[in-house]
Parts: structure tokens; sequence; C-alpha cells
């Protein structure tokens, strides 16, 4: 099926050390490898994703301000950041965009800040603690939103 639907599947703080995380939390993966999951998911629902991974928040602010026009929606796991920076919530607001958030492990079961979030109320979705397969989920949401909503 031809690759419809632009993704950009962005990674925050500390995910590009994926491999050397607690496995118990985050499986066994490299970040590498799971963007080739996350491809592979996309693919057999004809969407294409796009990739990025930074550990400098004004890096990750300054790719949302770049992707209107570039993506058709967006998967963000923003590490850390997810709890408390507002400066990329704001950011991720501008781009108008459908958006969903995504955690490898189960923020509402660890400490109680991964509780937190800035992206609540701004993502059509947040799915945590599923592992590689959150993102697939993602990408079905997203595909749903973008059908239900073309133009938007
Ligand atoms: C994470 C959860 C965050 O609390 C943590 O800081 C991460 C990864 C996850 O994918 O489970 O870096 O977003």
């Amino acid at each position: 099926m031809a690759a419809g639907y632009r993704i950009e599947v962005m990674h925050g703080v500390n995910l590009d050390m994926l491999h050397r995380r607690d496995p118990t939390h985050y499986g066994e993966m490299s970040l590498l490898d799971l963007e080739r999951t996350i491809e592979g998911f996309a693919r057999e629902i004809g969407l294409s994703t796009r990739f990025f991974q930074s550990n400098f928040e004004g890096a990750f602010v300054e790719r949302l301000h770049l992707l209107e026009g570039q993506a058709d929606a967006v998967i963000v796991n923003a590490g850390a950041w997810t709890h408390y920076s507002w400066a990329i919530r704001d950011a991720l607001e501008l781009t108008k965009l459908p958006a969903v958030e995504v955690h490898l492990s189960d923020v509402e079961k660890r400490d109680p800040w991964r509780k937190i979030s800035v992206f609540d109320g701004l993502c059509i979705e947040k799915i945590s603690g599923k592992g590689p397969e959150g993102y697939r989920l993602a990408l079905q949401s997203l595909q749903k939103a973008l059908k239900d909503a073309p133009g938007r």
C-alpha cells in the first residue's frame, strides 16, 4: 500500500540510550530497533514515518516549529520532559497537528512525578506501559483521526 499520511515520531531526552536503560521498564531494544519496528507498523497500514531524537530541549522545540507542512501528525515520547517541559507543550500546541503521547513504561505505576504530563488535554490519546506495541496503537489512532477530520 502506498505511504499515505506522514507521521513524525519524536523521541526526547535519554531515549537514545534505550539499550542501556532499565530493561524491566523499557525492554531490550535500542532506539534504532524501536524505530525500525515502528516503521514496520506504519508500513503495514500505509503510513509513512520520519524519526527525530534529541537530548536538547531547544532542538526538540525547533523541530516542532518546522513541522508545519512537513507532517500530518505527531507521536511524541518526550521522556522526562513529558513531566515538566511547558516549552515543549507550547511548541506541540503550535503545530496544530493531531498528536498521541506514548511511553514504553507504565508511567502511572512508577514514581508519582511520572503521572504528571504537560501534554494533558492536548494529545488525542496517552498510551503508556504497552512497550513498542503502544506505537502501533498510536499510529492506528492517528490514522483514524486524520481520516475522520481530513485537512484538519
Ligand atoms: C518514558 C517515561 C518517562 O517517565 C521517562 O522519563 C522516560 C521514558 C517511557 O517511554 O516510558 O525517559 O517516556
